[in-house]
């Protein structure tokens, strides 16, 4: 019947089975399978094991592959249990994963394997002739070391003249065998009689065991010794030190002289009680000679003769007590352990088994079990006198990854033994924490043209995880730098996480880039995160001005036409560069450096404004011819140089002082003009459209007009200093009409991909807008 013991939901059933003693190695007990309705495929992972506290173990051992219990070695009963009437053998199956502890209990069956045996081969008895018929004589029983039927059974005897036997159960279950004279005896016809007496066991088959008996007749006037009691009693506490006197026996003799002298000598005794104690043979005193230990044999008997000169005996018997003693200390044994443990298993998980033994009985044995403070763990009570280790808390590696676990075990005897356990509980990993970088974003400065495989900086990322879990990888995250993959640009170090520039950068084509790095780790699955990288990159002057306006030397067909009649400052043309450079590295500053009449123009040193010095007089040239150098503030600076053709011209002599009065009538006479230009830029735009790259020559109208055509994309003049920066929109001066007004143009550079009416109407839009917005300058 399964006693079921329990602990969370998990039965634990007590298995009983019963076996002949002497049973071959191999024999099967019976089948843990069935009997606990196992799976036979989960015995070798969950690790089934017998177990068990004492040395029982290698008797028995559970075949993994079926599930038999069987018998490792030959069990004798005797050996082990000796004359007790049941012999128990216990063992705990335990098994694992999850934790489970079944109770197994063996019962070894007796076998008729050992015969009656008496004490001693002859048994001697010395008898007085006048001995009267009845009268009786004890002798030693017979003993057989097997227990119930096979004990011993029937007494029986040789056919003789004087004897006949009596056999009586006494009150403690031995037998009382004795010799009953049935016919008187004769010294004078016989000194000596010798006849068998036989014992047999009751099992079966049966068997034997003889005694020979010897009567010896004496005179009539002799006695033998009789005890003071027939049954002696004492009481000794377990450890009692050598030489100790137990209990002192005393048998008195009515003869006298050296008959009447008794001598004690132990009758029948246990191999075990003649290690323990001794007898004095002339006073009768038993004392200790040996360990006395509660815990291996609590009570002892033995029987004791006393004899005198002639011979004559007879016995008595002792029993000794042995109390307990708190001498052993409560032992804790782990008898399962999950370990490592998952630093994931949820609170509650039972780790492991423990068992707390006391060998000492009563009080002396209760054990409690406790567990240190400040641990995530706790013992729980099982079944008698085990013990769960349950988790308290959710555990974390990366926190706290091995516990010394000590439970404490004390008895409650007084005074109180106690023993303690270390167990050491490691936590194993499990894949939870990402990588983490050093810093949320990274910033990476670079001058341009930088060699490929420059390094540009380093990411790091931390991953608290153990071994491969912890383990962080870095790569670029697939992304688009300006249209190209963002591998071309950047490459990482997976290792190391440094970062190498691909290529060389260009700060004219972009000035910064973010690229994403991931670090993931190794564990499976892994985890990960990703930062941003974002690359500046710095500028080098690399980029010489570029001059728009007037084309470059070579190309120089190009005149421009002074009115004879300009004064002295007015704007008569206007040296146009870019420098694809930034900051100081396209700061440009205009330098005539040479010129045919080097009084009469100068040049505005940022804006490249070219205006008349003085007014124009007659003894000057026609033909103006200037070379104009553009230099940027770079380290070292770069320079272009162009020439300028200038015409001064009589047509184009027109007086403006009266109209200074008429200003009214002049803003109106600018909107018609305005209208002119309209129409005019809508020629213009024609045009360039028609004379594209054929540098047209426009201004012979006397306006100042950069067609768009010389302006790169990207590019816009910003501040009138001639310096165009780059940019998505740009402002592009157009000096129209005259020398006298000039109109800021607003357009936009996408609009050169516009189709040709859109690009007029916005135009002309922005026209209108600046004309109500921006400075007319009349001169
Ligand atoms: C546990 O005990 C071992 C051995 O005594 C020691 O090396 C280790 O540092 C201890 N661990 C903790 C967490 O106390
Ligand atoms: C890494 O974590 C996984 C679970 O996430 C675990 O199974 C594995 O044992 C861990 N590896 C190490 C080396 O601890
Ligand atoms: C990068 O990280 C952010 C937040 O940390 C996350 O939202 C995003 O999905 C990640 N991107 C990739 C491609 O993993």
């Amino acid at each position: 019947h399964p006693i079921i013991l329990f602990y969370k939901c998990q039965i634990r059933e007590h298995l009983s089975y019963s076996v002949p003693e002497e049973m071959r190695p191999g024999s099967i007990v019976g089948n843990i399978v069935k009997d606990l309705g196992l799976e036979v495929g989960k015995l070798f992972i969950r690790k089934a094991r017998i177990d068990t506290e004492e040395s029982y173990a290698y008797f028995c051992d559970v075949d993994l592959k079926t599930g038999n219990v069987i018998i490792r070695e030959r069990i004798d009963r005797e050996e082990l249990c000796g004359e007790k009437v049941s012999c128990m053998l216990k063992f705990e199956l335990v098994l694992e994963s999850p934790l489970e502890l079944h109770r197994i209990s063996l019962l070894i069956q007796d076998v008729n394997d050992n015969s009656p045996v008496f004490p001693k081969d002859t048994i001697k008895l010395e008898i007085r002739e006048s001995a009267d018929k009845g009268a009786r004589y004890r002798v030693n029983e017979a003993h057989d070391a097997d227990i119930g039927q096979n004990t011993v059974k029937q007494y029986s005897l040789q056919k003789n003249e004087h004897f006949v036997l009596s056999v009586r159960d006494d009150a403690d279950g031995s037998k009382n065998v004795e010799l009953v004279l049935d016919k008187e005896l004769d010294r004078e016809k016989e000194h000596d009689l010798n006849f068998v007496m036989i014992a047999v066991d009751g099992g079966n088959p049966q068997r034997s065991g003889t005694a020979n008996i010897h009567v010896t007749v004496l005179d009539a006037n002799d006695n033998a010794p009789v005890f003071e009691q027939a049954f002696y009693k004492g009481s000794l506490p377990e450890n009692s030190a050598l030489d100790t006197v137990v209990v002192s026996v005393s048998a008195t003799d009515a003869d006298e002289g050296v008959n009447g002298d008794v001598t004690y000598e132990f009758s029948r005794i246990s191999d075990r009680a003649k290690k323990v104690f001794s007898l004095n043979s002339k006073t009768g005193e038993i004392k200790v000679i040996g360990q006395v230990d509660f815990e291996s044999n609590s009570k002892y008997e033995m029987r004791i003769d006393a004899k005198d000169g002639y011979g004559l005996s007879s016995d008595s018997k002792v029993v000794i007590e042995i109390t307990d003693v708190n001498d052993n200390a409560p032992v804790v044994y782990m008898k399962s352990l999950m370990n490592p443990i998952a630093e994931n298993v949820s609170p509650g998980t039972e780790v492991g088994i423990i068992n707390v033994q006391d060998r000492d009985s009563e009080n002396n044995g209760q054990v409690r079990c406790s567990i240190q403070q400040g641990v995530p763990f706790k013992l729980v009570p099982s079944i008698k006198n085990y013990y769960s280790l349950v988790t308290t808390g959710q555990l974390d590696r990366e926190l706290v990854s091995d516990y010394n676990i000590t439970i404490t075990a004390t008895d409650e005897g007084s005074p109180p033994l106690s023993s303690s356990k270390t167990v050491q509980l490691s936590v194993a990993d499990i894949n939870d924490n990402p990588p983490v970088f050093e810093e949320q974003s990274y910033s990476a400065y670079v001058t341009e043209n930088n060699k490929p495989g420059s390094t540009l900086c380093s990411v790091t990322a931390r991953d608290s995880d153990w071994r491969q879990n912890g383990t962080v990888i870095y790569s670029l995250l697939p992304g688009e730098v300006n249209g190209a993959p963002v591998s071309s640009y950047l490459s990482v170090n997976g290792d190391t996480g440094v970062i190498h520039a691909v290529r060389s950068f260009d700060y004219e084509q972009f000035r910064s880039f973010k690229v994403h790095v991931m670090a993931r780790d190794n564990g499976s699955p892994p985890l990960s995160s990703n930062v941003t990288v974002s690359v500046f990159i710095s500028d080098v002057n690399d980029n010489s001005p570029q001059i728009l306006y007037p084309a470059p030397e070579g190309n120089s067909f190009m005149t421009e036409l002074v009115p004879k009649a300009a004064h002295g400052g007015s704007l008569v043309s206007k040296v146009i560069a870019v420098d694809a450079d930034s900051g100081q590295n396209a700061w440009l500053s205009y330098h005539i450096v040479k010129s045919t009449d080097p009084g009469l123009f100068t040049i505005g040193l940022h804006s490249g404004e070219i205006r008349t010095q003085r007014d124009i007089s007659e003894s000057d040239s026609m033909k103006q011819n200037l070379i104009v150098a553009v230099k940027d503030n770079g380290q070292p600076s770069l320079s272009a140089t162009c020439s300028m053709y200038l015409l001064i011209s009589d047509n184009l002599d027109i007086s403006y002082d009266e109209k200074n009065s008429k200003l009214t009538s002049y803003l109106i006479i600018a909107l018609v003009s305005v209208s002119t230009l309209f129409l005019t830029f809508i020629i213009i735009i024609l045009g360039v459209r028609f004379c594209r790259r054929r540098k047209p020559r426009l201004l012979f109208d006397g306006a100042v007009a950069i067609p768009s055509a010389y302006l790169p994309p990207n590019y816009a003049d910003v501040d009138g200093t001639g310096t165009l920066r780059s940019a998505y929109n740009y402002d592009a001066y157009l000096t129209t009409g005259s020398r006298t007004s000039d109109f800021k143009f607003v357009t936009s550079y996408n609009d050169n991909t516009l189709p040709a009416d859109q690009t007029l109407r916005k135009v002309h839009q922005t026209l209108l807008m600046r004309l109500e917005h921006h400075r007319i300058h009349w001169r």
